[in-house]
This record gives C-alpha cells, structure tokens and sequence, in this order.
C-alpha cells in the first residue's frame, strides 16, 4: 500500500471482518453503538437524555443492605455517568467502565488502589504527569516502579518481579508517538501474574481495542477526541473482567469521590455519538498532512505511525485500524525554528491538548516538567478543518 494513502476504505473492511470474528453475537459496529449508546429518556419520550443533577435520589427504606446499583447519591452513582461507563464499556469490549474527574485521576486511582510495596513496570515513554504522580507522590508511598522501553520485550521481562502487579503503557505514546505490542506484553505480563493496563487516549476505541489484544484495563482521557471539542475534563477505567481489583477502583471511586460530574459525562457521551467519524476525518486529515510535511526540506522527521517512514509503520497497521489525528514533527533548525514555525501559523494554535476540532501545536520541551522531548521537537493535534487549508498554513509559515 502506498504510504500516502488513507486507510479509511481498509477501516471499514477490517471493522466488519473482526466483528464477525471477535464476537457472533456482536451486531452492531462501533458507529452504531456510539451513536445509541447516549441514553433516551423513555420517561418523556425524549431521545437525548436529561442532565440528571440531583445529588440525591429517593429509594425505598426496607431495613437491608440497599443493592449497589440502586440509585441513591450521586458520587455513588449517577445516570449520566452509569449510561456513559456503560457506552465506553461496550465499545472497548470490556464488562465494566467507571466514570473519573479526569485521564490523571484514572491513573492516580489505579496507583491508589495498589499497596506499599507492589511493583509497577512502567513505559518510559508516559504523558509527563503520571510519571510526576508516581515519583513524586507514590514511590516516597512505597509503590516501586521499573521504566522500561516497551519496544524491547525483553527488557519488559527482565523488569517483572514477584511483587510487580502492573505492567502499563500507553500507545502511542505523547508526544514521542511511539508504539507498543499489546498482544506480547499481555502476554508476558500474564505469565509472571501482573495486569496490563493500556492507555488508549491518542488510539480511541475506534482505531484500537486493546483489551481485544489481551489488556486487563484500558485508560482514557475522555478530555481529548471521546469529547472531541476542547470543552470537557473527564476520564474513564474500562476493566475486561468485574474482577477483585476492577471492584476495589470502584469502592476506591465512589468513597474516595473523584467521579465524573453529571454535566461533563453527558457532554462526553454526546463526543461519542460521533467519535467514529471525527476520528476517520482526524485520520485522514493527518495522513494528508504527514506527507507534505515528510517531503518538506525544512522538516528532519515526520512521527506519526501510519506514515511508512514511521520505524513501527508494520505494528500500527497490524495493531491498529487507522492513526488519530496526533502527531510530532522534528525540524532541521533546532529549537529556535521550530519555535518560529508556532509563531507564524495563522490557522495552528499554539495551544496544550489533542482531540479535538481545532488544529493545536506546541513546544512541547518547554511545557514538560523535567523533560526528556527533544528540543526541536512539535506535538501536532491535526483538527476537523479542511486538510488543503492546514497544508496551505504550514506552507507559508515553513517558506
Ligand atoms: C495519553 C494521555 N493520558 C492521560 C492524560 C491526562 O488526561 P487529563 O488531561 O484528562 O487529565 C493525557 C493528557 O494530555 C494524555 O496525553
């Protein structure tokens, strides 16, 4: 296949094929269920669901434990948040989701609910501040963790110890826009008795499905495409099994309170009704934007996996159905053009994030605590705009 060419069609093929495969009893596609997935109102007829803020919710008094599912105050659960978890858990193939304040705060949930003396391997290749929770705030706790370079498998398996619970990674990764082989580390996770937890936030459920390939629980920042338009904070935990541990974040998520408020879960529920189709148009967007820039004399190199000059070009096509919209470029100038390049974009904001409508660069090396980001190195969110009028914007910024 050329490297120029949007693998849209191939989606599309690939989604039909591993439906029939992965689940008989799974009828609808990923566009079908995200868009039914919101919630009606079978009260008044409505087909979008209210914003339930109520705090608290009447329920009979019988004298006996109350069930778990039962409606009765809002950090316990809430019917925005119980029709979301449920949505996201239906489209990352997994039996239970939980609905958090934030894509940190499911990390920092998960690192709680770990005790004094467990072991994490850890990318070494992590967003900045899940790095900055665990060795400022975990590891003085006693939570003990190992960075390694997932692309190495064998460096993965040198790390795991007898206390190692967790193996996590994201991939790709921010902003490195490196992958890691889900299938193998689950596998050799599993074989030492550690989970694997992936985050999914740059893939999103529609281009990756990580539990499919063997993860125990999936991370998402729901802040970048699943809401999709810079307007909503919020995270969510997608465990394939109800097991012990999926239970203690759940406990952990309701007594400790960091829950998804009513009004942002159902502004991410409403991101996701049309998640399967932003990140197509993010994809292809990309892609377009990916080969001026690999061709352009000013650029040292383009990162974005679904580019075949990417180095794992062979892994996101396996692995993935098509790339989001995120990626990073490296320019021959060092630091100081590629400041210049952000300073002269008219249609790029110079602006944090990824996921959503408009286009955003950034410095990256001057926004990270301690960073390790090369300094001649952009992070790029590509946006819903037209591609030629993006292309067109960095082509004059770049003359
Ligand atoms: C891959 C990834 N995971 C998690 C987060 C944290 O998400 P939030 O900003 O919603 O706390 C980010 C933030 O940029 C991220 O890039």
């Amino acid at each position: 296949m050329p490297a120029c060419t949007w693998q849209g069609r191939r989606f599309a093929l690939r989604l039909a094929a591993s439906d029939r495969k992965a689940n008989a009893t799974m009828t609808l596609r990923p566009e079908t269920k995200a868009v039914h997935s919101a919630g009606s109102d079978p009260a008044s007829g409505a087909i979008v669901s209210p914003i339930v803020l109520s705090t608290t919710f009447e329920y009979e008094t019988t004298g006996r434990e109350h069930d778990p599912e039962q409606l009765i105050y809002t950090r316990y659960q809430n019917p925005n948040r119980a029709s979301l978890e449920a949505a996201l858990a239906q489209l990352e193939g997994g039996a239970i989701a939980h609905g958090i304040a934030s894509g940190s705060a499911t990390m920092l949930t998960v690192f709680q609910a770990l005790r004094p003396g467990d072991h994490i391997v850890s990318s070494d290749d992590l967003y900045f501040g899940i790095r900055v929770q665990l060795e400022e705030f975990f590891a003085p706790w006693g939570l003990e963790t190992s960075y390694v370079d997932m692309s190495d498998l064998a460096a993965v398996r040198a790390a795991l110890r007898p206390q190692t619970k967790l193996v996590i990674l994201e991939t790709p990764t921010n902003p490195m826009i490196r992958l890691a082989d889900i299938a193998a580390i689950a596998g050799i996770a599993h074989a030492a008795g550690a989970q694997l937890l992936v985050d999914n936030t740059v893939a999103t459920p529609i281009a990756q499905n990580p539990i499919t390939l063997g993860a125990d629980i999936v991370a998402l920042s729901l802040t970048k495409y699943i809401a999709g338009h810079h307007d909503v904070l919020g995270g969510a935990l997608v465990f394939a099994e109800e097991d012990d541990f999926a239970q203690r974040v759940m406990r952990l998520v309701r007594i400790g309170g960091a829950v998804l408020s009513p009004y942002n879960a159902w502004l991410a529920a409403r991101g996701l009704q049309s998640l399967a189709y932003r990140v197509r148009a993010h994809s292809e967007n990309a892609s377009q934007v990916a080969c001026f820039l690999a061709e352009h004399p000013k650029i040292e190199r383009v990162l974005y996996p679904h580019h075949a000059s990417h180095p794992q070009y062979e892994l996101a096509r396996r692995q993935m159905r098509l790339g989001s919209g995120l990626m990073s470029i490296q320019l021959k100038g060092g630091r100081q053009a590629a400041v210049e390049l952000v300073n002269k974009l008219r249609l790029f904001t110079s602006a944090t994030s990824f996921g959503g409508t408009h286009s955003l660069i950034e410095h990256r090396e001057s926004i990270e605590e301690s960073s390790k980001t090369p300094a001649n190195l952009l992070r790029v969110s590509i946006g819903l705009e037209h591609p030629a009028d993006l292309i067109a914007d960095l082509q004059q910024a770049l003359a």
